[in-house]
């Protein structure tokens, strides 16, 4: 038996809206990242608010939902044939209080002066299809659809809504997503280094920040890295946070947990959206084969996309490690990557003193009381200190109103820290007594 042919409702549609048969007409398509989406629209949206512009859009029912869709498909002359149904919509959320709602599929019905195109739009379901983008341009020229992705494209470029924000990529089921942070405010003066550490670190990354301009014009390379290594808990997470929050305007992609393609992706993205900051930390346990300590693929990769960015692109790569003896054979092999390598020390007599200082601030303490554990605390790093501190307030606490800490609570506390939590509790706070004695300290 042989089907029925009827035109389908959307070729109704696009022939009314073209005032010729769609069947004759070029299409154009694209692909965009699943987290461009929220891009895509506000392109859509700022295109259509140019004055002699309007729109009419479709909804689409009865077309699988985790398969891209395409004009053709919609044209289709035999059962089972697309219907006209409800336009599928997606809350995006950037931020507190600014959603955008975008499209996941429909097709718009678009009008520029005399000029016609129309756009399909659908998002393969990220659970069972890529998650991605599909756009579908139809327009009575193919250069008049290539015009039209074109200016998308670079409004997409200019609105992106990530450009200057805190954003993290994660590898999705198929497709990479970007999650917004706020990172906690780091005030610079809740940061104890030795005098002129934290100066040295400000000038290579604020101070160039600041300089940009010039030094672009100077004809200077602007691409830079800065490896903060040290002991666990000695401030190197805080350092890279104070950082971001002190430069502002660029944008930061936090980096944890680099999967296989998603250096490269980092890589293009801080390209797209510079000037930008790349925080990776921990970089030794990127793709870490533990077979293979001294061969770790994702770090030569990484530092290959560091060589492969161009250097006047103004993109800044910071670096931690708890271990930079792990990095050392990639970074040798690599010269110029980072340009600058920070020891973050464990503190010193007078900067345990400021450690103090600075933690028991709310507390009813002297200085008398904290005075005799900074020779006790030799070896302690500043994190192992605020525990410190904090314990003391809890065994306090516990004693009941008023709160009374006093020198008696600080030794207390740190015999708990280092004796009754034992050798695991002082590793994971950084207390270096007797490993001080047995290994030599890390260098990089
Ligand atoms: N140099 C420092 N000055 C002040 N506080 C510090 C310092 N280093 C660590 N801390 C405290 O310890 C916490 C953990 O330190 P973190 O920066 O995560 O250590 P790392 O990344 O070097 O292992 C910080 O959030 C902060 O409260
Ligand atoms: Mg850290």
């Amino acid at each position: 038996m042989r089907m029925k042919k009827t035109k389908s409702v959307f070729e109704l549609r696009l022939q009314e809206h073209f005032g010729v048969s769609p069947l004759e007409l070029p299409v154009l398509s694209e692909e965009f990242e699943a987290h461009d989406q929220v891009n895509l629209q506000v392109a859509l949206d700022a295109w259509l608010s140019a004055p002699g512009r309007s729109s009419e859009l479709i909804g689409i029912r009865g077309t699988d939902s985790w398969c891209k869709l395409t004009i053709t498909e919609l044209l289709r002359a035999y059962p089972p044939q697309p219907e006209l149904g409800p336009v599928q919509y997606a809350n995006i959320e950037l931020e507190e209080g600014r959603i955008i709602t975008c499209i996941c599929k429909g097709l718009l019905l678009l009008r520029d002066g005399n000029r016609a195109l129309a756009a399909l739009i659908s998002v393969a379901d990220s659970l069972v299809g890529s998650g991605k983008v599909w756009v579908q341009v139809m327009a009575r020229s193919r250069e008049d659809a290539g015009q039209f992705l074109g200016e998308i494209r670079t409004s997409m470029r200019e609105r992106n809504v990530y450009r200057g924000r805190i954003i993290s990529l994660e590898a999705g089921f198929h497709s990479l997503r970007v999650r917004l942070h706020q990172l906690p405010p780091v005030s610079r003066e809740g940061i104890i280094l030795p005098e002129g550490l934290l100066e040295r670190i400000e000038r290579h990354t604020i101070g160039f920040a600041r300089q940009a301009e010039r030094l672009r014009a100077a004809g200077r390379h602007l691409k830079r890295g800065l490896l903060l290594h040290g002991r666990p808990g000695t401030g190197k997470t805080l350092t890279a946070m104070y950082l971001a929050n002190a430069m502002r305007g660029r944008t930061v992609l936090l980096v944890t947990g680099l999967g296989q393609g998603l250096v490269e992706y980092t890589c293009r993205m801080a390209r797209a959206l510079a000037p930008a900051t790349i925080i990776i930390e921990d970089v030794d346990l990127i793709g870490q084969d533990r077979a293979l300590e001294c061969t770790n693929p994702l770090l030569y990769e990484l530092l290959n996309q560091m060589d492969g960015l161009a250097e006047d692109a103004d993109i800044l790569f910071i670096l931690t490690t708890n271990r930079p003896h792990v990095l050392e054979p990639a970074l040798a092999s690599r010269p110029g990557r980072i340009d600058l390598a920070i020891e973050l020390p464990l503190p010193d007599a007078e900067c345990r003193r400021r450690l103090f200082e600075l933690y028991s601030r709310g507390l009813p303490l002297e200085r008398s009381d904290w005075e005799p554990l900074i020779p006790k605390t030799e070896g302690a790093s500043a994190a192992f200190i605020r525990e410190l501190l904090r314990t003391a307030a809890l065994f306090a606490a516990d004693r009941g109103e008023p709160l009374r800490v006093g020198r008696a609570e600080l030794e207390e506390a740190l015999r708990e820290l280092t004796i009754r939590g034992g050798l695991m509790t002082r590793r994971v706070l950084g207390f270096h007594i007797e490993e001080a004695a047995t290994e030599s300290s890390a260098t990089g």
